[in-house]
């Protein structure tokens, strides 16, 4: 039988206890498919600073790195928000992805039918969406430089970034998307903001060249403050979405309230080797954490990424996936998406309820 060596991070927050129940599920779900894993949990973010006293611990990375895939919570928290900057959870959020070199961000945003009361749009606009997002993941002006704190001329305290993409990096993130768009409904908007940022102008360009690799692939380009607005205004006409990495963190949250709840949206951060990261979209819910209300089906539908993307079993990826529906369509609800008539409960019932899906599919021999 296969087996994968998975590293788990939980993180802060909600993290802990969204990841525990993924865990359970990504078990359940492979054993119906022959695969065993073996899981080793590390600190990451807060939790890592108050233990090790760095948000990212090398031998976390070390133990990440030599692994077939990363399942990680969230990582942040009120506590550390004052935090220098080499101390915030959220450093070592972007350490960790710089070190796996994850440069592509999948974020999948479908509506589906059974939340579509939870969307805050009208029925008949979020019906059938189904849209991916592609988000550059460790460029642009989270890791550019020169940055940080200084003066100016004036003698006042200014903070200052950078934000840069080089031809390479703008080619192996877009020739993912034109890549992802052709398997899908062969649809392709990059988004920028080339009217104003010369590496948006760099973006533009070479995304526009790579398009006669991929002629089946429909190109179209758009500026990012008008797709925000036509995000909410009509989701239906876009497909695949390829953009930077700060408007793309942007872009997803907002996709993410299309479906219903930034509580639903996992995602596949992927190199083009060694282990893939996969995480919910949403942070660590302080105002939630610790009261059993997180929606754990984010990370449930990460894990089921992590088969997909990141180990290449895609039917217990659909297992998972399959279970999650049908526990949606039993009723149960975590209050991010609860509606009149449904089944309130917690981050650990919804969990349970989804084990029972994964259990009804398995195989009579
Ligand atoms: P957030 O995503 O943690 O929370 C935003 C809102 O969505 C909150 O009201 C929260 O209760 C709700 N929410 C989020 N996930 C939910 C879930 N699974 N179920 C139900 N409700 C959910 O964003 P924030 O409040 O801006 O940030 C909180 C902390 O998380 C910060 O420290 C931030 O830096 C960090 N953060 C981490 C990640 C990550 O680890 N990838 C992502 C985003 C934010
Ligand atoms: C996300 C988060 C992170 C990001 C933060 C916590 C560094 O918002 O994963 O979407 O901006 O990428
Ligand atoms: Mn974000």
């Amino acid at each position: 039988s296969r087996s994968y060596s998975i590293t788990l991070l939980p993180g802060d927050g909600i993290g802990p206890e969204v990841v525990s129940v993924a865990k359970d599920v990504l078990v359940l779900a492979g054993s119906y498919e022959g695969i065993k894993f073996r899981f080793r949990e590390m600190p990451v973010g807060g939790a890592a600073l108050d233990g090790v006293g760095v948000p990212l611990p090398e031998e976390t990375l070390e133990v990440a790195k030599v692994s077939d895939a990363v399942l990680l919570g969230a990582i942040g928290g009120y506590k550390w928000d004052g935090n220098e900057k080499h101390l915030k959870p959220e450093t070592g959020l972007l350490q960790l992805r710089a070190g796996l070199g994850v440069f592509a961000n999948l974020r999948p945003a479908a509506v589906l039918p059974q939340l579509i009361d939870s969307s805050t749009l009208k029925k008949e606009v979020a019906e059938g969406v189904d849209i991916m997002v592609v988000r550059e993941l460790t460029g642009g002006i989270y890791f550019g430089n020169p940055r940080g704190f200084g003066h100016n001329e004036k003698g006042e305290d200014i903070g200052f970034n950078t934000e840069v993409y080089s031809v390479s990096e703008v080619d192996r993130i877009a020739r993912v998307a034109f890549e992802v768009a052709r398997k899908r409904q062969g649809k392709l908007c990059s988004v920028d903001k080339a009217n104003v940022l010369e590496a948006s102008m760099l973006w533009r360009r070479r995304v526009t060249a790579l398009a006669t690799e991929f002629p089946d692939v429909q190109l179209s380009h758009m500026y990012v403050d008008n797709a925000a607005m036509q995000l909410v205004r009509d989701p239906k006409q876009f497909d695949t979405i390829v953009t930077n990495n700060i408007f793309g963190d942007i872009l997803s949250d907002e996709a993410s309230m299309l479906t219903g709840s930034i509580g639903m949206l996992p995602s596949a951060s992927v190199s083009e080797s060694g282990p893939g990261l996969f995480e919910p979209i949403h942070g660590s819910a302080p105002d939630i954490a610790g009261q059993d209300k997180a929606n754990p089906l984010a990370t449930v539908l990460s894990a089921a990424m992590l088969l997909r993307y990141g180990l290449g079993e895609e039917n217990a990826a659909k297992i998972i996936e399959k279970a999650v529906i049908e526990t949606l369509d039993r009723g149960f609800r975590t209050g991010d998406i609860f509606s009149t008539g449904m089944v309130l409960v917690g981050c650990r019932k919804m969990g349970e309820e989804v084990l029972k899906s994964v259990e009804s599919q398995k195989q009579v021999t």
